[in-house]
């Protein structure tokens, strides 16, 4: 390898947010906290990837406080003394590692079918409401429940700061509700909330400010978004650097201090000419620290492995991220599937042990290891 790993082995500082390194474990829904808590298991589940090497763990997707805000079973949530109290375990056991750990507070909006706990006839909330065979199956967001899920946001995070989380991070990507609003494909408001990108955004600058008003000037707030949607692999919010700048400025602006950028690959280069990525661009337009993350040390893009597949991904080069992190393309670097599978992935990186590196396959969806 002639990039040197060590890159991703530096420390890494924003106000008041030290990181041990660059290695920053990407939320992943594990649905592994029947009744929404988290337990025992997940406790030691992030405790192993805090205790080799991962400066930084985004949890797993877990709901804000809203009726609507969960779409999957055994999701955990973030509201209520039980679950506040199950990850108030999973913090203090990840600090005592040397670790740091953000909540990644989650609302699937839209997505979230009849029939999902907690209570099974409440449909999703979206944007836009959705009637099938005369039934309401998304409803469509008053100002009234805009302002509650937005309250839910801000107290999630107000509680994330006094179970002693080391920020937040928002989940404003992959198509659930904030991407929702972001996106003209699920989005057909006429109010305030709807038309162009900007007023589309606006359910997300509010958010955020509320969020930012709720934790004080100090708390790390880290926005993920992306371009592509689950409902629509292809779908774009931007076309040019210019409209990249535009949109990020009004949330940079609104109090994000860390951008997630999203990317299923993250070699791919985001605008045509230039070999910058959307973590790459972020960074260059908005000045802020940014995190990359897409098929990092694997060699098979995520999406292909969430169908029915035997397909395996294999351990792949690390040499085109390291050079990228060299040249300060982006600050961090999130680490999916390959950390899933191996708790200790990043110490066999930095110890040059790649042929220790696990292979990843939908086997290891179906334990916490
Ligand atoms: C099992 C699984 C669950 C995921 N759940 C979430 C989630 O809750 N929130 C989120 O933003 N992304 C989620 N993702 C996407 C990952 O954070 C990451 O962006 C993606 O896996 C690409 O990284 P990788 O190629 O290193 O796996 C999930 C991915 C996987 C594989």
């Amino acid at each position: 390898m002639t990039a040197p790993v060590q890159a991703l082995f530096q420390p890494f500082r924003l106000g008041n947010l030290e990181l041990p390194t660059r290695v920053v474990m990407a939320p992943m829904t594990r649905s592994f906290s029947p009744g929404g808590v988290p337990n025992a298991q997940v406790v030691e589940y992030y405790r192993r990837r805090a205790a080799a090497g991962v400066g930084l763990i985004v949890t797993e997707g877990t709901t804000v406080g809203h009726k609507a805000s969960n779409g999957y079973p055994h999701v955990p949530r973030f509201h209520g003394a039980d679950a506040l109290a199950g990850w108030q375990q999973v913090v203090d056991a990840v600090h005592a590692e040397g670790g740091k750990i953000v909540p990644q507070l989650w609302h699937v909006g839209n997505v979230r079918k009849l029939g999902t706990e907690p209570d099974a006839s409440v449909p999703g909330y979206g944007p836009s409401e959705k009637v099938k065979d005369g039934n309401v199956v998304v409803h469509g967001m008053t100002k009234a429940d805009i302002d509650e899920v937005i309250a839910a946001f801000a107290q999630a995070a107000r509680d994330a700061k006094a179970i002693g989380m080391d920020g937040v991070e928002i989940h404003g990507a992959h198509g659930y509700l904030i991407d929702q609003f972001f996106w003209a494909g699920s989005n057909q408001r006429s109010d305030e909330y709807g038309g162009d990108l900007a007023q589309r955004s606006r359910f997300a600058i509010e958010l955020i400010q509320a969020v930012r008003a709720a934790v004080g000037p100090d708390f790390p707030i880290i926005f993920r978004f992306s371009q592509w949607k689950q409902q629509d692999y292809t779908a774009r919010l931007v076309q040019t650097p210019e409209e990249l700048g535009a949109f990020l400025k009004l949330l940079s602006e609104a109090g994000v201090d860390i951008f997630h950028c999203s990317t299923r690959r993250f070699w791919e280069p985001e605008f045509e000419g230039s070999d910058l990525n959307l973590a790459g661009w972020t960074r260059q337009l908005t000045g802020k620290p940014t995190i990359t993350v897409g098929s990092v040390g694997l060699d098979g893009e995520f999406l292909q492995f969430m169908v029915n597949t035997d397909k395996v991904a294999e351990p792949a080069s690390l040499e085109n991220l390291l050079e990228r992190l060299n040249k300060q393309e982006f600050d961090l670097v999130a680490v999916g599937r390959a950390l899933l599978v191996d708790p200790d992935w990043a110490v066999k990186v930095r110890d040059n042990r790649e042929q220790d590196i696990l292979p990843f396959s939908r086997e290891a969806l179906k334990q916490l290891v």
